[in-house]
């Protein structure tokens, strides 16, 4: 037979595969909690605007959270049949309280209710994550305050490049992490909206108070157009992006805890608690948490993609393809909290090795800049005559088989006669890294300030 919400006009029920491609419930019931909340939200209001009696606003105010208890207690039974939470939440409240159910959806249509729900919905999942960001912030800067001076090879092109700390790597993160908050906060502004009461797209003629389920919602004001309210889904879309970037952050983290725990590398050791094994080499240990956090990026992306291909020819307002919005979000929101409190985990676990970072600073020539820079200082050379002088010196080091650090004063002396012991000492990893003091930079002093300044904004 068919849909009892709205087969007035039916004279026979849909196929089953029409019921089977329309049916949302087995992803949309994740938005049972906000559904009654709106609907609550929505009741109250209908009774104090004199829409519907007071002993109905009660009666249905009793059904729903009964419905949310059941819900939550794993008693509900939901149906395909009725499609969506919206329709399987209904049909109980008329099974629990008989005809005033009914009378719940007056001045509303599902188009407004689900834009509702999944705006609360979505607001709801960037709490969460500012919540697992925040541990993360937190626990970086635990890591990165005692190695503020613990000297890494810094890369470009996975070259090695110059020396920089470990501190300050890490506080590259929390930078990163910092900008991922401030967009997902961006995005919870703007999305913060009251799209209940656009009804189905052209408003209502009942005399419907907006502003009171704003803010019992709330939200900071009604959608100023009804149109837009039941068609748009760019909170949606800006909580993805926002997301997606913060993914690629994650990953890219990710990917460097893999090299790092690599034998080429050894910077860093995770525990057992964050290690896996191999079924056939007994001696692995395997970053599996690092790889999954760098491979669910994929999903995340993915998220955002879909969405937005999805939204992209859609005349207005509602079509049911907007129904497709939700699992890739709900998806994507899992993946994030998940990475977002493994990536916690794994910075809490990590043993970093200094002395592994040190001896990796040993190759590559790392102060090379420093004495071009030297040349410069020391004996007013132009730049580019001190970088073509340093280029000979490290050719000569390599011809020797000696880091540049190692060669005598006459070797470098025999490139240019004029390089003191004195400028012979901007060589070190330690001078290097010490002289880095411009504001950002990975002088120690200057990572202790910028360490003990994120403490205290982002904290
Ligand atoms: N299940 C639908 C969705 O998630 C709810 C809105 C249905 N509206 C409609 N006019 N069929 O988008």
């Amino acid at each position: 037979d068919s849909n009892r919400m709205w087969g007035g006009r039916f004279a026979g029920g849909p196929a089953e595969i029409m019921e089977r491609i329309n049916a949302s419930i087995d992803f949309d019931r994740r938005l049972y909690a906000e559904d009654i909340e709106g609907s609550l939200a929505h009741a109250a209001m209908l009774v104090r605007q004199g829409i519907i009696r007071q002993e109905d606003g009660a009666a249905i105010k009793a059904g729903l959270e009964q419905i949310r208890g059941e819900i939550e207690a794993g008693t509900f039974t939901f149906s395909r049949a009725l499609e969506d939470i919206h329709m399987n939440v209904e049909a109980r409240l008329k099974e629990i309280i008989g005809a005033p159910a009914g009378r719940l959806h007056t001045a509303r249509s599902r188009n407004d209710q689900v834009a509702t729900d999944f705006r609360l919905w979505v607001r709801r999942a960037i709490d969460g994550l500012e919540a697992g960001l925040k541990d993360l912030t937190a626990a970086l800067l635990d890591l990165a305050e005692p190695h503020a001076g613990t000297i890494m090879p810094g890369y470009t092109h996975l070259q090695p490049a110059q020396p920089v700390t470990f501190g300050h790597h890490l506080m590259a993160y929390v930078e990163m992490i910092q900008r991922d908050r401030g967009r997902l906060a961006d995005a919870r502004r703007r999305m913060n909206e009251n799209p209940l009461g656009a009804a189905a797209l052209a408003g209502t003629s009942f005399p419907i108070d907006r502003d009171q389920t704003a803010k019992a919602l709330g939200f900071d004001r009604p959608m100023a157009n009804s149109l837009d309210a039941v068609s748009d889904r760019d909170y949606a879309l800006e909580y993805l992006a926002a997301g997606s970037i913060l993914a690629v952050h994650l990953s890219r983290l990710a990917e460097e805890i893999v090299l790092w725990t690599s034998d080429g590398f050894r910077f860093v050791r995770l525990s057992d608690a964050f290690s896996t094994g191999s079924s056939i080499m007994p001696q692995k240990r395997n970053p599996d948490a690092a790889e999954l956090v760098r491979g669910k990026a994929g999903r995340v992306i993915g998220a955002l993609q879909s969405l937005l291909i999805m939204m992209k020819g859609l005349p207005l307002t509602y079509g049911k393809d907007m129904q497709e919005d939700k699992e890739p979000t709900f998806e994507a929101t899992d993946s994030l909290a998940l990475c977002v409190a493994a990536m916690a985990g794994m910075v809490r676990d990590m043993t970093p090795d200094p002395a592994a970072m040190a001896r990796a600073t040993k190759n590559g020539h790392l102060t090379a800049t420093d004495l071009a820079d030297g040349l410069v200082r020391v004996l007013g050379l132009p730049f580019r005559e001190a970088h073509e002088i340093t280029g000979r010196i490290v050719r000569l080091a390599d011809e020797q088989g000696k880091a540049l650090w190692d060669l005598p004063l006459k070797a470098l002396q025999s490139v240019e006669p004029r390089i003191t012991p004195e400028l012979q000492k901007v060589l070190s990893v330690e001078n290097s890294v010490a002289s880095r003091t411009s504001v950002g930079g990975t002088a120690p002093e200057t990572v202790r300030r910028a360490i003990a300044q994120a403490r205290a904004r982002y904290l």
